[in-house]
């Protein structure tokens, strides 16, 4: 068995769709498991040239891989079933390729209005806190318990470890994450953050032990972003051109992402804790367009004249002071699709 993580290293938005899609592509998965999260998250991803915004489901559905949502994630019964409805609409085979773990959580409907109800820190009020706070108080009901769900169970036990139509070493598995390292409701700037874990830990709690996991794909951006109540964006007038430019809206809720620079340091933090071998950091390109190259190390503001000398100090950086075994790509926007 081999398995792969795509792993957000920031606030979330930063482009694990994206990648986790070539993925997909390259390689031949067997399952993609989503291992944290809910509805709360929302992937763009662009799929022979058209544009899908997935929310619970993990994006082996659009190469015909068996994408699960796996027990480390809480799932809102109606909105699954409409993401369903939506991608078999659009002529991906979901129904025959999406699972659901048995020992999933749900999100139910008084889950969301209670979420309403108590969104001080800017939530995306779809649930997600109050689901997992019944699942560790021992009240929360999981997928198994829910006859709509029959058709879409299963065991991930039996799916890994017996599975009948793969041998255990047959078993290539990429693990799609949620939200971010800055989100994670351990790392994350508490109580700004959301309620599951964010980091490889999390993908390993869905029953892939350490040793077979092969290759950790964190993702960031050239730019900082983050949805919630805190006040993050930079005085820089230029932050709203970046969010024009980059469209940096939600995905889930449409709404407009706190902008701000690069805090490497976090980067740093996260790439560590992680345990990162592959690093992608997406939207040069926006960056590009305005001529500005700047980001924060620890309160001292940095300025480049030029992406590559940007692109360099923070290269180096993390060869020097994480791992110099870590493979680097900056990225365009689009790029990769
Ligand atoms: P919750 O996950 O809906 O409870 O929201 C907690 C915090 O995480 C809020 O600041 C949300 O805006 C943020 N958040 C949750 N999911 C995402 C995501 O997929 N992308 C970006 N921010 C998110
Ligand atoms: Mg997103």
């Amino acid at each position: 068995m081999i398995a792969d993580i795509v792993v957000d290293l920031q606030y979330g938005d930063c482009g694990k769709g994206k990648i986790a899609h070539v993925l997909c592509k390259e390689e031949k998965y067997t399952h993609v498991i989503r291992y944290n999260g809910g509805c709360n998250a929302g992937h763009t991803i662009y799929h022979n040239g058209e544009k899908f915004i997935t929310h619970h489901i993990p994006c082996g559905v659009f190469f015909g891989i068996k994408s699960i949502i796996g027990p480390g994630c809480v799932v809102h019964p109606d909105s699954f079933f409409k993401e369903i409805e939506d991608l078999e609409s659009r002529g991906i085979q979901a129904k025959e390729l999406v699972k659901v773990a048995a020992n999933a959580h749900l999100i139910t409907d008084f889950h969301r209005i209670q979420d309403s109800e108590e969104s001080d820190i800017g939530t995306t009020r779809r649930g997600n806190g109050p689901a997992y706070r019944d699942k560790y108080a021992r009240k929360g009901v999981r997928a198994i318990d829910d006859p709509r769900f029959s058709n879409y169970i299963v065991n991930m036990y039996e799916e890994i470890y017996e599975n009948e139509d793969f041998q255990q070493k047959e078993i290539k598995i990429l693990f799609e994450g949620a939200q971010g390292f800055g989100l994670d409701i351990d790392w994350g700037d508490y109580p700004f953050v959301t309620s599951s874990h964010c980091t490889v830990g999390s993908a390993i709690l869905n029953g892939v032990p350490p040793k077979f996991i092969r290759n950790t794909w964190g993702v960031a951006k050239i730019y900082e972003t983050y949805v919630g109540a805190k006040n993050f964006e930079g005085p820089d007038e230029i932050f709203e051109s970046i969010r024009e430019l980059g469209e940096e809206y939600g995905s889930t809720t449409g709404r407009p992402r706190q902008i701000n620079w690069l805090d490497f340091d976090l980067l740093k933090m996260a790439a560590r804790i992680n345990g990162i071998n592959n690093l992608v950091i997406n939207k040069v390109d926006i960056l590009e367009k305005l001529k500005s190259w700047c980001l924060y190390s620890g309160p001292t503001l940095y300025e480049f004249n030029n992406k590559e000398d940007m692109e360099f100090w923070i290269k180096s950086k993390l060869l020097l002071e994480v791992d110099e075994d870590i493979q680097v790509f900056f990225s365009g926007d689009k790029e990769f699709i």
